[in-house]
């Protein structure tokens, strides 16, 4: 089951083959969808390593209206997509992931919210969207960036797709020992590396928060 947005799949779901991967498929991805959807386990996260879906939702909703595009890289099951479609009047989530088992679960939940109309939903790889260029109003992400297979090419990707003057927000783990003992096969950054891959890309008006164990970078095209 491949999910996308009404355009023909050869359209959407971009086949990447060995490229790009996500590993929250199959039993991982039924389960991690499950608990990644859980607010109590959610606030424990952030107890444990510090704020990411609220600041997010913090930064996103003091700068929208009601009526933007959104487009959240790697959404899971909507742990940050679901509550960012709350706030919107008129405009839309784009929930983009290339895990069917945790697109399968954002689609449930955004059912059971009765959210349909303000989400979108899109199996593709980060640094190839399918999207139109200049079509978002933000792109966000949150606890992606240290798990993709092609960081340098998501955020040329991101700056692409984003309209101008719009707004990038990603929230991710700092390579502290603590996400280590968690993120054993994964790529945390450090700030000064995430604010350098940002204006490599082109980014303006960067600004990098670093806390304990993470941090919540902000930049506009
Ligand atoms: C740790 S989960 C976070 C999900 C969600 N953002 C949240 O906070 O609940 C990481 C997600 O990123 C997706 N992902 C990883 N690499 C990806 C890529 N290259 N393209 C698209 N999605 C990707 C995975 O499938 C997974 O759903």
């Amino acid at each position: 089951m491949a999910y996308n947005s009404g355009l023909t799949p050869n359209e959407r779901v971009v086949d990447v083959g060995e490229q790009e991967h996500s590993e929250w498929t199959g039993k991982r991805g039924r389960i991690g969808g499950l608990l990644l959807g859980n607010r109590l386990l959610r606030w424990g996260e952030e107890l444990a390593f510090g704020r990411s879906i609220s600041a997010v939702l913090k930064e996103v909703a003091s700068l929208i209206n009601g009526d933007e595009t959104i487009l959240d890289v790697g959404s899971g099951s909507g742990g940050l997509s679901i509550p960012l479609a709350k706030r919107l009047s008129s405009g839309q989530v784009i929930c983009l992931d290339l895990s069917d088992e945790m697109l399968a679960r954002l689609e449930s939940r955004a059912q059971k919210a009765g959210l349909e109309r303000r989400i979108k939903i899109v199996r593709a790889p980060a640094s190839q969207t399918g999207l139109e260029a200049d079509s978002v109003d933000f792109a966000v992400s949150n606890n992606v960036f240290h798990e993709l297979d092609k960081p340098k090419q998501t955020l040329a990707e991101q700056l692409k797709v984003l309209k101008t003057g719009g707004h990038l927000i990603i929230s991710d783990f700092r390579p502290t020992r603590l996400v280590s003992l968690m993120e054993k096969s994964h790529r945390p950054y450090e700030a000064e590396e995430i604010e350098s891959l940002l204006n490599q890309a082109g980014f303006k008006n960067i600004e990098i928060r670093p806390n304990r164990h993470r941090f919540l970078a902000y930049a506009r095209k």
